[in-house]
């Protein structure tokens, strides 16, 4: 007799089809042929495009390519609608999020049925993640509306948003940024992938019966042309793209100059790490989720394991083992694991980069496993034996491809794990809860999840450190996204630099008596320019005042250096940091007349003093901020927490105001080391030395050499050679330059670091409004939210 075990193994599951009559119908209804979506009308279908279904290869409809005409006509449709959804008030606002929220929920089976169809995801997952997500996402943000005149009183909508999204998860993306878009009072022009646009449509009939006015959400589809329509439209005031890295850099240099906000929310090449002592079973079915959901075709996916030597061969066993089990074929089965990739162009990228590692001499092992033979397919795939630097351990597979290797140390597994330009998740999987909060932190991604995976939910704030890209998505943090400060408004105009004028002869009669020459200031000590060369700083009357050095791009790398050396200094805590800049103030109250006589000098000012009392002041307020800027506990709906840590950017270059050459330089750098960064400042080029003249103050206030390092010399040049530098992770520049911020923002596009430009404008630096507050903390730091679960 068979025992139970040999009866189980022979047991297998039924076929379990999910209808497709409601979605079908819906396509028949629109006769397989969709026009866009704009000013609540829909627009007839000239020049169309298939969408099709991936898991059979069958034409599901026609889908309209649009014109930069129809771009023309949604972009003008959403600035018409745009007062006046903003008179609505955040309640009126909220009352539409809601419905939609409702409205989703109503229509979620058909909302998933047809994501299935369009997109190749299991039915599974578009039923129980992306819909009940999406509608999550429309009642969290109903919420922000309401609050908005509380939470975010000093703010206001950014204007006409411009969105773009991927084909991995359609409905979700869509949801994850039209929710906060429109709680904040923006309206919208979204482009959904030429792949799947067949959600982004029916969502379009849910605006118009939960009451969305017209032109506040308009839908145009197509492909690349169309975002790059959407991206270079001058009506357009704030981007916010997901996709993948290579289109972000594209992004990030066409929005250069332009004062557009942007956020990118790009790849990801995440670790998935295994301690010895975790709960290996479960540690299994986390790593499930975190590379087989949705064929892998994530930009957060786990496609990195690195597991503890000592369990690593067992690790593998039980991977392989379950990894036997996963079920592929038809999405429509509700009992499947894998469907089908979006497009055969996807399989054939997964097929060369999966083949390119058999061929370098890694082991590439798959279940045993039949695939349907029409539409586009991958087997979950195992790859061991890859080097750190291969492909297929460093690209984006973005497929259900999962390279593993080993590590010996926590220490190894950090180093593993940040070995890579992304930076947008992790996993952790041990039972030590102080390993797992001693890694976390150490890992630079955007999202940490211990003992869980792929988690995510409205109330939290998703995206990336590094080439992953910059902007939060979900949470309070995601709302600033859409959001511009009232103060912005009030910026006045940069004011004119003086035309340098030639530089007269000290007032002694010989600039060479007496060495005047200030040198920079690197790793905590005075350094000669690298290339020997000065530059004359003349005085408010024309005289000579001192010779300063020429800093170059040798400079700056030696300051990265120094900066990056200085870890130590983001390590500190928080208090720690705090006492310092308290005693910098101090230092310079003791010297307030000597600080004050120099800018009058330099500048000619009346206010010199009083300056250097804002200067004092600025100190104190960033010394206070130092240990108050912390973060938050989120509320996710699960039994467990979610932290928000806001951890410091890294090492930050910035170029200062010309004007008020100790307040500007003090009000960008204090809040930056306040948060534990590192930095390389440029001061005024007209009137540097002022800030020359703290390095002595610094020496005598317990600043570690390195956290602060000074560099003269040419403002364009200095910031060109920082924001084309690797390992800087931000650049701000305010010195008034419409063209030199336009150049930080299109070299940073290489390395995508993180900006913070004035453009042509100035800013009032005595006025907190401008030179305070959230906008600037939240620029020093980035958000990484942590997901803890309780219990077991
Ligand atoms: P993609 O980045 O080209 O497309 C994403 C969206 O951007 C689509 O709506 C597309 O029409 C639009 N787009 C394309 N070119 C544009 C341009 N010049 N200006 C404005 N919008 C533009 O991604 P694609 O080609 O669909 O996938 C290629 C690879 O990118 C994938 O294999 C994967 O590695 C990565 N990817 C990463 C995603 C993520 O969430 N991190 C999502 C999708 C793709």
């Amino acid at each position: 007799m068979p025992t139970i075990k040999e009866i189980l193994q022979t047991m297998d599951y039924g076929p379990a089809p999910e209808s497709t009559k409601e979605a079908q119908a819906w396509l028949d209804q629109h006769g397989r042929r969709f026009g866009l979506f704009i000013d609540n009308a829909w627009t007839d279908a000239t020049e169309t495009f298939g969408s099709f279904n991936p898991a059979d290869g069958s034409e599901l409809a026609q889908v309209t390519q649009a014109t930069s005409d129809d771009v023309n006509r949604a972009v003008e449709a959403a600035r018409r609608a745009q007062p006046a959804w903003v008179a609505m008030g955040g309640h009126g606002r909220a009352k539409v999020l809601y419905a939609l929220a409702r409205l989703l929920q109503k229509h979620s089976r058909l909302f998933a049925v047809l994501e299935t169809l369009d997109n190749g995801k299991t039915i599974r997952e578009t039923r129980d993640a992306d819909l009940p997500l999406a509608a999550r996402h429309f009642y969290h943000h109903a919420g922000w509306a309401q609050l908005q005149s509380e939470e975010f009183a000093d703010y206001r909508a950014v204007g006409v948003v411009g969105q773009i999204v991927p084909w991995n998860f359609p409905l979700l993306m869509l949801a994850w940024k039209i929710a906060p878009a429109l709680a904040a009072g923006n309206t919208i022009v979204f482009k959904p992938a030429e792949f799947t646009s067949l959600t982004a449509l029916l969502f379009a009939e849910i605006c118009q019966q939960a009451g969305v006015p017209a032109g506040v959400v308009n839908i145009v589809t197509g492909d690349g042309r169309v975002g790059e329509a959407i991206v270079n439209h001058p009506g357009i005031d704030k981007l916010a793209f997901t996709g993948s890295t290579e289109v972000g850099r594209i992004i990030r240099k066409a929005t250069a100059g332009t004062g557009k906000k942007l956020s990118l929310e790009l790849g990801g090449k995440s670790p998935f790490i295994v301690f010895e002592d975790a709960d290996l079973d479960a540690a299994v079915e986390g790593l499930v989720d975190s590379i087989w959901f949705n064929q892998g075709q994530v930009c957060c996916a786990g496609s990195r394991l690195l597991v503890q030597e000592s369990v690593y061969p067992r690790f593998i066993e039980k991977v392989k083992a379950r990894m036997q089990n996963l079920r592929v074929g038809s999405p429509l089965d509700k009992s499947n694991d894998i469907g089908a990739l979006v497009d055969p162009v996807q399989q054939q990228r997964i097929t060369g980069l999966v083949e390119s590692a058999r061929s370098e001499g890694c082991e590439v092992w798959q279940p045993a496993c039949d695939m349907p033979v029409a539409g586009s397919w991958f087997l979950p795939t195992l790859i061991t034996g890859a080097s750190t630097s291969a492909a297929v351990a460093q690209t984006e597979i973005f497929g259900p491809v999962l390279v593993a290797m080993s590590f010996r140390t926590p220490g190894e597994a950090v180093q593993l794990a940040n070995n890579t330009v992304y930076g947008l998740a992790a996993c952790v999987w041990t039972e030590s809860i102080s390993l797992a909060l001693d890694v976390a932190p150490a890992i630079k991604a955007g999202v940490v999840w211990i003992n869980t995976a792929n988690q995510f939910d409205a109330a939290c704030g998703f995206g990336g450190y590094k080439e992953s890209g910059f902007g939060r998505e979900g949470g309070k943090e995601g709302m600033y996204e859409y959001l511009t400060p009232l103060a912005e408004d009030r910026r006045p105009a940069a004011p004119v630099v003086a035309e340098k004028g030639k530089v007269k002869p000290a007032e002694d009669g010989n600039p060479f008596a007496v060495d005047r020459t200030a040198k920079l200031y690197i790793g905590g000590k005075q350094a000669r320019p690298d290339g020997a060369y000065s530059r004359a700083i003349n005085g408010a009357n024309g005289a000579f005042l001192a010779d300063i050095g020429e800093g170059n791009r040798k400079d700056i790398r030696n300051a990265v250096e120094a900066a990056h050396k200085a870890a130590g200094w983001s390590k500190a805590t928080a208090h720690n940091r705090a006492q310092v800049l308290y005693y910098i103030a101090e230092n310079l109250a003791v010297r307030a007349d000597e600080f004050a006589a120099r800018i009058a000098q330099q500048t000619g000012s009346k206010s010199a003093a009083a300056e250097v009392q804002a200067s004092i002041e600025r100190l104190f307020y960033w010394a206070a901020w130092a240990d108050k800027y912390d973060g938050l506990a989120h509320q996710p709906p699960m039994h467990g927490i979610t932290v928000a840590l806001n951890e410091p950017v890294g090492v930050i270059g910035i170029i200062c105001p010309n004007e008020n050459p100790l307040l500007g330089f003090i009000s960008l750098v204090a809040p930056a080391l306040a948060l534990g960064n590192r930095v390389i400042a440029v001061p005024s080029e007209a009137h540097p030395l002022s800030a020359l003249d703290l390095y002595q103050v610094l020496d005598t206030s317990d600043l570690p050499g390195g956290a602060l390092n000074i560099v003269t010399g040419s403002a364009d040049e200095l910031a060109r050679t920082l924001a084309s530098h690797f390992d800087v992770d931000a650049v701000w520049r305010h010195d008034g330059s419409a063209e030199g911020c336009a150049e930080v923002e299109r070299l940073s596009a290489e390395s995508l670091k993180r900006t913070w430009t004035g453009g042509a404008k100035g800013r009032d630096w005595f006025d907190p409004k401008q030179a305070c507050g959230k906008t600037v903390l939240q620029h020093a730091s980035q958000v990484k939210n942590v997901w803890i679960p309780y219990g077991v």
